[in-house]
């Protein structure tokens, strides 16, 4: 990958750029739960987005995307929004920057990847992040990490128009290789956690659905979780998100609410403590319990929040029948993308071969499988 968007660069422009990379995540658990300043427990991993830079001395920046073989020329002062999707991402850290007050000089860039698109890996905040951190390091504008975490994500939320939570960016910029990071998401304290079981493996089992409802959906839902909280602080003055309830206060107070809301809300306070199980459990290598956790994660998911869809219930499913997937859950914002299974290691075949059996007779087509390495966060490739 390297090589190949450093040849197209020299191709293109002749000169020497300089390499930045930034990862994609995978959530062991702690779904919805950022944007409800709740815990999450994510892990940057090997698939990232590249990108090849260099200044050019006018106003323009000219960008080629590797991977789509498109290219569009930009205005660096103007960061008015592009017709083209994927310009948008990029449009949108350069506006984050002009609102600091900060003028990105005019470059040229190839940028690719191997994040699988729509899988629920994150590619786009490992866009925004990838920028984010390049123009920070080329500019020497030392901006001090978490704000550059939040300039990523809020270039998704201004310019792709998703109300995105911190918890891809922050993963993206701060991963560590063979760690788990535990993110409280309303103080941005974290901690790095072991992320393996004894005898397990991770693999994500993809759908290959992508659904075109999904950002229109998470911002349903976004606003779903601010109506549950208006109807608790209603009667719990001192509540000013999810994340202030427990499941007690919740069953007091479900005469006031829909079941929607209430079904909603209830998800997200469930999945807190589920976070922090886990983390449990994982210190203590106590496989069984843990993986019990996942599965509840993704039954609420499926009942309660309703972000699947037929195709990742029917892969929770067929792990369940198992006696060596201990856990397995969709992940991500939903309605697609991969589910993450930890299994046996000696087993993997056997699982893959048992959901490609089972899922290409009732969806016409076998769901891809990645194995995934964890990494460390954004950095400029020497
Ligand atoms: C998407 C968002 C995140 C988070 C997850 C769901 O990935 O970008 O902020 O809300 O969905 O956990």
């Amino acid at each position: 990958m390297k090589k190949k968007i450093l040849k197209k660069f020299k191709e293109i422009y002749k000169t020497e750029p300089v390499l930045f990379r930034a990862p994609g995540r995978i959530n062991l658990i702690g779904e919805h739960t950022d944007y409800n300043e709740g815990f999450v427990f994510p892990a940057a991993i090997d698939k990232a987005i590249l990108l090849a830079i260099s200044f050019n001395d006018s106003e323009k920046a000219s960008l080629y995307a590797y991977d789509l073989q498109e290219s569009v020329e930009i205005d660096v002062k103007n960061s008015k929004k592009s017709d083209k999707q994927w310009a948008n991402y990029i449009l949108g850290v350069i506006d984050e920057f002009h609102k600091k007050g900060l003028n990105i000089r005019g470059f040229n860039c190839v940028f690719g990847g191997d994040i699988p698109l729509g899988a629920g890996l994150s590619s786009s905040a490992a866009l925004e992040s990838a920028f984010t951190y390049a123009f920070n390091s080329l500019h020497n504008f030392d901006i001090e990490k978490t704000e550059m975490i939040k300039m990523a994500q809020m270039a998704e939320v201004n310019f792709v128009g998703v109300n995105c939570g911190i918890m891809d960016q922050f993963i993206s910029f701060r991963g560590q290789k063979n760690k788990a990071l535990k993110l409280d998401c309303r103080t941005l304290e974290y901690e790095y956690k072991n992320i393996y079981l004894e005898g397990y493996s991770i693999l994500l089992a993809d759908t290959l659905v992508k659904h075109s409802l999904a950002s229109g959906e998470y911002n349903i839902r976004r606003q779903q979780c601010e109506q549950g909280v208006e109807i608790l602080r209603s009667l719990y003055p001192t509540v000013n998100s999810l994340r202030d309830i427990n499941l007690e206060q919740l069953k007091k107070a479900k005469f006031n609410f829909t079941d929607i809301i209430y079904n909603r809300a209830k998800y997200v306070v469930e999945e807190n403590q589920r976070v922090t199980n886990t983390a449990k459990y994982l210190e203590n290598n106590n496989a069984k319990a843990f993986g019990q956790e996942i599965f509840k994660s993704h039954e609420g998911l499926s009942k309660l929040y309703e972000v699947s869809c037929p195709e990742l219930d029917l892969l929770v499913e067929l792990a369940k029948e198992t006696d060596y997937v201990i856990g397995a859950r969709m992940m991500g914002g939903g309605f697609g993308g991969c589910t993450i299974n930890f299994v046996e290691t000696e087993k993997r075949n056997e699982f893959k071969e048992k959901l490609s059996t089972a899922f290409k007779a009732t969806f016409g087509h076998e769901p891809k499988f990645y194995d995934v390495n964890i990494e460390n966060g954004a950095e400029e490739i020497k």
